[in-house]
């Protein structure tokens, strides 16, 4: 690992989400490092969303410690200031505006945050990252005449926008045919590959995952199972019972 791949840019101490009686996420330690692609697999309810919610400022944590660059404790802090200290994310359910033109949709990312932050490479422009999603043609449609696979990469566009460091992904692929689910895999990798973005991506496609990320988390029932390569992980007998066995039957 170089210097810059090992500079922490996230970091969960002992993170625990409840609503109500429930334990979303429980007690979950994980760290980001600067150039990682990382994906987050479990069940249905295994609490993925809630901790990317919880590592983005959307639900506040029951209890725990969030750090990001630099050790700055943003523990219980809003989703501005997350994307303020460059974390970005994308929801299971696009949340793109309708009425607006693709471009406003990307620059509405970069008013929220990316302003204030240092262009990325290639990315520095509404346009260059509306290309690099394949929408560059479609810059002045609004965001309601394209189709929901191009609403998921536009919702990337959007994150993009704010000039992220960490870009959490989730569910990209999903609802997407087999190509469109690899044209995405290749696109996510490039942000990291070309544009020196961290990555942690969400998606049951576990097949397709395991290929393209370094470092797998497993959450099961709110808590992390498992955390190493994808090699390690599907060799992990309580991964492959608590989710993987039938993951990869009903891929296979
Ligand atoms: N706002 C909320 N209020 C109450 N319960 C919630 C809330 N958000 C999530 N939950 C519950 O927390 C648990 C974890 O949900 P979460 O959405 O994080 O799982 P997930 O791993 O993302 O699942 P999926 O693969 O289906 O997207 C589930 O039992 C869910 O019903
Ligand atoms: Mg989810």
């Amino acid at each position: 690992m170089s210097n810059r791949q090992q500079q922490l840019l996230l970091e969960a101490r002992e993170l625990t989400v409840r609503f109500g009686g429930l334990t979303a996420v429980d007690a979950v330690s994980a760290t980001l490092h600067a150039g990682e692609i990382v994906g987050i697999i479990g069940p249905n309810g295994a609490g993925k969303t809630t901790f990317f919610n919880a590592i983005s400022g959307v639900v506040m944590p029951t209890s725990g410690t969030l750090l990001v660059e630099n050790g700055i404790d943003l523990t219980r802090r809003g989703p501005h200031l997350y994307a303020a200290h460059g974390i970005a994310r994308t929801f299971q359910t696009p949340r793109v505006m309708a009425d607006m033109t693709l471009e406003d949709n990307v620059r509405f990312g970069m008013q929220f945050a990316g302003r204030h932050r240092e262009p990325i490479s290639g990315l520095g422009s509404t346009g260059e990252i509306l290309d690099m999603l394949g929408l560059g043609g479609l810059a002045r449609n609004v965001a309601a005449d394209i189709t929901p696979s191009q609403q998921r990469l536009l919702e990337i566009g959007m994150a993009l926008g704010t000039r992220p460091r960490v870009l959490l992904l989730d569910e990209v692929a999903a609802g997407l045919t087999e190509a469109e689910v690899d044209a995405m895999a290749r696109r996510i990798r490039r942000l990291r590959d070309e544009h020196g973005l961290t990555v942690v991506w969400i998606e049951h496609a576990v097949a397709t995952l395991l290929k393209y990320v370094e470092r797998v988390l497993v959450l099961h029932q709110g808590r992390k199972i498992a955390d190493g390569t994808p090699a390690e992980v599907v060799r992990n007998a309580e991964v492959v019972e608590a989710y993987l066995g039938d993951e990869m039957e009903a891929t296979a």
